[in-house]
């Protein structure tokens, strides 16, 4: 008889459970939008002693924003079937307070359920913030699933995630930049709508700066991944690192969209 540990060891076991599907995550991701929309987190398959994470700060969830309903003008998510997680990007223009969120979604393997909520929430004083500026741009960029042939690997998109923000303390790195390619800052557009060329490259920051603390989720059908990272330097009072999060579109290896999201201690980071 077979041991089920040697099935692993040969592979022929798929390493993800038959609950973390693309279907049942997006399902999840369309919950988790619904259950922001009316600020119901009961809405959500939330195991007992599921954490909830608000720029990396630990709080309970009824004083979340989770807890909050929420005006949602678009919604895009992330469907990570390798690491049983999704992200979901919120534009929140229309909101009396308006809001970009990042979220983040972890599931047990087994059951589907939820372990963890991971949210990057901006709001007016953050980074660059202007939330409409933010919907305008985004709702006018193409993020459609690419197609099978054309897709890159798990690792190829996140290796260009990766090198984009090693790239900020090192600017011998080389980022797969594409041509287009446009970086939404807040509400702050690089490109234009049909440009051409690449708007996304970095200078390098002062110092040695390294973001770490970095929290991935990575789609291959949309050539998508997000990093939430401590992004040091930006954030005067938080010289050691502030939260942030990068939403990345990769086509063909290459960098096609970049959207940041960056909490600010002072109004817009004190710069
Ligand atoms: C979220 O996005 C989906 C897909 O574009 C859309 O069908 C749905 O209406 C959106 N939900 C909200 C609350 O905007
Ligand atoms: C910067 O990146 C280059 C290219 O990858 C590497 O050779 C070099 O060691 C890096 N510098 C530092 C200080 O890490
Ligand atoms: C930043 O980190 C350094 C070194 O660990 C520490 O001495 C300093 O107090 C930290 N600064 C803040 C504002 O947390
Ligand atoms: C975020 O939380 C982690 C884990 O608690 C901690 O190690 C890290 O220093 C925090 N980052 C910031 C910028 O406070």
């Amino acid at each position: 008889m077979i041991s089920s540990l040697l099935l692993v060891a040969l592979g022929l076991v798929s390493q993800t459970s038959a609950a973390c599907t693309r279907d049942t995550l997006q399902a999840a991701a369309n919950e988790y939008v619904a259950a922001q929309t009316t600020g119901t987190p009961s809405l959500l398959s939330l195991t007992p002693s599921f954490s909830y994470l608000e720029n990396n700060v630990s709080l309970p969830v009824t004083s979340g924003i989770l807890s909050q309903p929420i005006t949602i003008d678009l919604n895009r998510s992330l469907i990570d079937t390798t690491q049983c997680a999704t992200f979901t990007e919120l534009s929140c223009a229309s909101n009396k307070v308006p809001y970009v969120i990042h979220t983040r979604m972890l599931f047990s393997g087994d059951g589907g359920m939820i372990t963890a909520v991971q949210s990057v929430v901006a709001k007016e004083g953050d980074w660059a913030f202007d939330a409409k500026a933010q919907l305008k741009w985004s709702a006018q960029e193409i993020w459609g699933p690419i197609p099978s042939a054309k897709q890159d690997t798990y690792a190829v998109i996140k290796a260009a995630g990766d090198a984009y923000l090693d790239s900020w303390g090192n600017s011998s790195i080389k980022v797969p930049y594409g041509a287009p390619c446009a970086r939404l800052e807040g509400g702050s557009y690089t490109g234009s709508v049909g440009g051409t060329t690449n708007t996304c490259k970095m200078p390098q920051f002062p110092g040695t700066l390294y973001a770490g603390n970095r929290k991935y989720v990575v789609d291959v059908d949309l050539g998508a991944v997000d990093i939430f990272d401590d992004f040091p330097f930006i954030d005067k009072a938080r010289p050691n690192g502030t939260s942030s999060s990068n939403l990345i579109r990769v086509e063909g290896g290459l960098i096609r969209y970049i959207h940041e999201v960056t909490v600010c201690e002072e109004k817009n980071c004190g710069r």
